[in-house]
């Protein structure tokens, strides 16, 4: 059985007085206890967020490099991260990928690094429009899943995160339909090229504008692990995207 997950992805959003708000609405929940829920933070908030965050939510950096430390002026590690008693990243965003250059490459050394210095990591791959047009949104996330496989021991503290890029910030939500069709796709991946018991473990959760009101159909597919969410995760509704499966 796996725990439904449900990360809100700030992305760079927030004032300490905008996160108190966002603190505030997930205190009062109340949130389903058989989900799992995280926020991903800016890091120069993380201290912050974490002195006030209640119990039932637990927090990740939005990016770590690849290696502990060293000559990386601007870059923070896995170390730095657990250092403050963070214990998620998220990594290989598209965001990451595709304003900020990171190739299939770096992000799976960066997931490899994280995970051996003791983070768990929600991974992030996805299809652009044009790929999804072209027909190659399995060839894309095959190709973006194996990168990350080739480098990594365990999936065990690995939530695989399907962000198609066309659905993100966008409004147009995959319909539950697409999103089944990749994520059981994805799972047939995994049987094969990693193992049966990953395939049947690992979750897959979805993202690109999840909201209230699409987060309860979705959730009912059977792949469909839970949500990575961005917009809607610094509203009130995220309460309700948590609680979808209730
Ligand atoms: P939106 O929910 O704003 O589309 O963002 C999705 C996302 O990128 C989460 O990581």
């Amino acid at each position: 059985e796996r725990k439904f997950f449900v990360g809100g992805n700030w992305k760079m959003n927030g004032t300490k007085s905008e996160i108190d708000g966002i603190v505030a609405f997930l205190k009062t929940g109340p949130l389903d206890s058989n989900v799992e829920v995280v926020v991903g933070v800016p890091s120069i908030y993380l201290t912050y967020v974490k002195n006030i965050l209640p119990n039932n939510v637990s927090i990740a950096g939005q990016n770590t490099y690849k290696v502990a430390k060293g000559a990386f002026t601007g870059e923070i590690s896995p170390a730095m991260l657990l250092d403050n008693g963070i214990p998620w990243v998220i990594l290989g965003h598209s965001e990451r990928r595709n304003i900020f250059g990171e190739t299939d490459e770096l992000v799976a050394e960066k997931v490899a690094h994280a995970l051996e210095s003791g983070l768990k990591v929600i991974a992030c791959i996805g299809e652009k429009l044009e790929e999804r047009e072209a027909g190659k949104t399995e060839e894309v996330v095959y190709r973006q899943t194996k990168a990350i496989a080739d480098k990594i021991k365990s999936w065990d503290n690995v939530v695989v995160a399907y962000e198609p890029v066309w659905a993100i910030g966008t409004g147009k939500t995959a319909t539950p339909q697409q999103a089944q069709e990749v994520h059981a796709q994805l799972r047939a991946w995994f049987s094969k090229n990693v193992n049966a018991s990953v395939a049947q473990n690992v979750r897959i959760i979805y993202g690109g504008s999840v909201t209230a009101g699409n987060a309860k159909d979705l959730a009912k597919e059977k792949d469909i692990d839970g949500f990575l969410v961005g917009g809607a995760s610094l509203k009130p509704e995220f309460v309700q995207i948590v609680n979808a499966k209730k």
